[in-house]
């Protein structure tokens, strides 16, 4: 889909290595915390320099962490609706504070679990946005009906064929009835979501 979506010019996805705005003979980007403690931490001076030459007008700068306020559905459609992104992915024990405090416009987690690296929370961010480009998905209305963007989880699919091993497709969807299929999928939505997650209700 990434690759699709920048195919057909709706988006423009370029990854870039922190070392080559390093600033010491060693390209080191990263040094041992102040303070004590285990581990590494990313220094302020290759990002400050990285965005120097990479911010422009009407940029937005995020910081993918941990510590940042929980991404979905919603902040993925206002941040599809930006024009440039730039997103540091941290690494080691964490980032410098003054990058967060200084240079970036918004901290973002993918969710309540550490990952090594934030490159990976940098795809899952980029896949989610990206598709909601208009033009990238192949039909637009299933963007829509995606869970959450309608609030709830969204409801069951099925396909053909009609029966497999005894396991049949709801009757109401081979019905013809527009009315009563929506009806069942909305009530389908409701329950599932009040079953496994009752927080979104
Ligand atoms: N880096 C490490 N863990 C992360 C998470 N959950 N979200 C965003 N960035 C991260």
């Amino acid at each position: 889909m990434l690759k699709r979506a920048q195919e057909k010019g709706l988006a423009i996805l370029e990854a870039v290595d922190l070392r080559s705005w390093a600033v010491d003979t060693h390209r080191t980007t990263a040094d041992a915390p102040y303070g004590g403690g285990p581990g590494m931490v990313m220094k302020i001076e290759p990002i400050a320099r990285a965005l120097g030459t990479l911010r422009g007008e009407g940029t937005r700068v995020l910081l993918m962490t941990p510590q940042g306020r929980r991404f979905n559905q919603r902040m993925a459609e206002t941040y599809s609706r930006e024009s440039h992104l730039i997103l540091i992915c941290g690494h080691y024990e964490g980032v410098d504070q003054r990058v967060a405090d200084h240079l970036v416009d918004d901290e973002v987690s993918i969710g309540d679990y550490v990952l090594t690296n934030g490159a990976l929370a940098a795809l899952v961010f980029t896949d989610a946005v990206v598709r909601l480009i208009p033009g990238v998905l192949g039909d637009a209305a299933s963007a829509a009906q995606d869970s959450f963007s309608t609030g709830l989880l969204d409801h069951p699919h099925y396909t053909r064929p009609e029966n497999f091993n005894g396991w049949r497709v709801p009757e109401v969807l081979l019905s013809g009835n527009h009315a009563a299929i929506e009806a069942w999928r909305r009530k389908r939505a409701l329950e599932l979501t009040r079953q496994r997650r009752p927080d979104l209700i």
